[in-house]
């Protein structure tokens, strides 16, 4: 079993979460729950990064304090991964104590020790820049759009101030020689390009604390100084597993850690975040994926302009897999896409209402006009074993703890080797798209051997064998589609009867019965009438 933990970034608690930020909690947790099912050991982790003058500021103008500001967002985030079905096993908060404890841990660590050049990682120094409220980062004259922040396009302030100075420069050369030794330490390569890129030209020191915000952990040692938020930000990788307490090493070296994070936050997770890590003498995370963004209209997503959108409108309207299909199986994990409704209405009615909705209702509807509900597992060869199962079957016998013995793809059908690229390969993962196409295509595959077999016109008997592969198909399309659309596949496997034991229980996918005994149930994915709807 492995130890596995994966990590989304803590979101900004100027405003709830949208879209946007939906989108990678939602593509983390089919990952975590593909990797259960799969019997890892997981570890899923998300929350919200609560210091830093935005909050200081969003607090004064709700006439609230900044911890019932960062309460009230908090509350509200909750209930929307709530809503949203998240599975996360942990929901940091950097307003924690626990945060406070390792994050002064770290900095003392970080501070008492010295960087490749011999000098201090941590000094005072004085800095001035270009700074941008909105991303609490500073810019210089170089990098700003025209005078304004090259992300949010706001105005940024000239600002001077007494500083910590982290050391970052000296790291560059520890950072050279951690890409050559794990070429894929971050992907997608176009990312891994940039950053190396970002390396190339040269790193600056960082300024790792603020005199002129009250809104953070005070740095030890250095009174009248709080920690920069991004500092203290990438820490709660760690506090959530236990750091300073030696335990988070059962995950943190023991295991493999993985960040998912937005394209634009790459830098700090690429640069200062392992350049950190070196400085207080802990070993690295695996890897760092970083994902496109979400338009709407082509216009990006912000909490600050107020153009986000509520994940839970559309989950509400389509359902929840609606939306987490949606999102997973329209844009390739990567890439950027546009969000419209009148595409996910689209892929809804092709894809799951059509295809899957359809070829679950159908079969268990004549299976019960045929043979009232219970139909016997077939004996004869399966059409799709080659599709499903590959040649050999799954490479550690039909069912028990179906993925668990997959270490390589060599000889796996197509399903397979999309699945297993998913969760475990070293070079596109995860990538939802190609796990989610590589069922469809069975799906599909499905529907047309019904319309060819026709079962309406065959006697009793191949009525119950061209029903019972169907069922078979079913059973195996359902059972990794857990970690998709976990609602409608749980649905689907009670549907057909089958009882598994499922996370946070240890994993036991129901063996295949000797016979199916089927229960009736409403159409998975009811079509969307898209006409009535425009008539309104
Ligand atoms: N607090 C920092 C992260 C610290 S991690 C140690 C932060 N927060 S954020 O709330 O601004 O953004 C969090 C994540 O949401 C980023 O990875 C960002 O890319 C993602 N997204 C925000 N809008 C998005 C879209 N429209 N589309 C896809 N992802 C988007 O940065």
């Amino acid at each position: 079993m492995g130890r596995f933990m994966i990590t989304t970034p803590i979101y900004y608690v100027n405003a709830p979460m949208h879209l946007g930020h939906a989108y990678c909690t939602i593509a983390c947790d089919a990952v975590a729950r593909f990797r259960r099912l799969a019997t890892d050991d997981v570890f899923f982790l998300t929350g919200l990064d609560e210091h830093g003058g935005n909050i200081e500021e969003k607090a004064v103008e709700n006439g609230v304090t900044p911890q019932e500001w960062v309460d009230r967002i908090a509350g509200i985030d909750r209930g929307i991964l709530a809503d949203l079905a998240i599975s996360n096993d942990d929901f940091i908060r950097t307003t924690e104590d626990r945060h406070r404890v390792a994050t002064e841990e770290f900095w003392r660590k970080v501070a008492g020790g010295t960087a490749p050049d011999g000098q201090s990682n941590i000094y005072v120094g004085e800095y001035e820049g270009w700074y941008c409220r909105s991303c609490e980062a500073y810019y210089t004259e170089s990098e700003l759009d025209e005078g304004k922040c090259p992300d949010h396009k706001i105005p940024v302030e000239k600002v001077k101030e007494e500083t910590c100075f982290f050391r970052l420069s000296s790291w560059a050369g520890k950072l050279v020689e951690l890409f050559d030794r794990v070429p894929d330490f971050v992907l997608p390569d176009v990312r891994f390009n940039e950053v190396k890129g970002l390396l190339k030209e040269g790193l600056r020191d960082v300024s790792i604390t603020r005199t002129r915000i009250k809104w953070g952990f005070p740095a030890p040692d250095h009174p009248g100084h709080v920690i920069y938020v991004w500092f203290d930000a990438l820490i709660n990788y760690l506090t959530a597993i236990g750091y300073p307490d030696p335990k988070f090493r059962d995950r943190w070296e023991r295991g493999e850690v993985i960040h998912v994070i937005g394209k634009e936050i790459m830098r700090f997770h690429a640069l200062l975040w392992p350049a950190m890590l070196m400085a207080a003498d802990l070993p690295l995370p695996r890897r760092i994926f970083a994902h496109g963004w979400w338009t709407v209209n082509g216009e990006k997503m912000s909490k600050t302009r107020g153009t986000g959108l509520d994940p839970r409108e559309f989950a509400k309207k389509y359902s929840l897999d609606a939306v987490r299909y949606f999102l997973l199986a329209e844009m390739p994990f990567g890439h950027d896409g546009d969000f419209s409704e009148r595409r996910l209405v689209e892929r809804y009615n092709s894809d799951l209402a059509n295809d899957f909705g359809n070829l679950a209702h159908r079969t268990i509807s004549m299976a019960f006009r045929y043979m009232g509900g219970k139909v016997k597992r077939p004996a004869g060869p399966c059409p799709w074993e080659a599709f499903i199962r590959g040649p050999g079957g799954w490479p550690d016998g039909d069912h028990a703890g179906l993925y668990a013995g997959i270490k390589s793809d060599q000889g796996l059908s197509f399903v397979q080797s999309a699945f297993y690229r998913f969760a475990y390969g070293p070079l596109r993962i995860p990538q939802h798209q190609d796990a989610l196409s590589g069922i469809w295509r069975v799906i599909k595959h499905g529907n047309k051997y019904l319309d060819t077999e026709a079962p309406w016109n065959k006697p009793p008997e191949r009525q119950e064998e061209i029903l019972g592969q169907v069922l078979l198909l079913l059973e195996a399309a359902s059972w990794p589609l857990l970690a998709f659309i976990p609602d409608a596949a749980l649905k689907l496997r009670r549907q057909l009867g089958l009882a598994d034991e499922l996370p946070p229980k240890p994993v036991r996918r129901a063996p295949l019965p000797e016979v199916f005994g089927l229960s009736h149930g409403d159409p998975l994915f009811p079509r969307i009438d898209t006409k009535k709807k425009e008539k309104k």
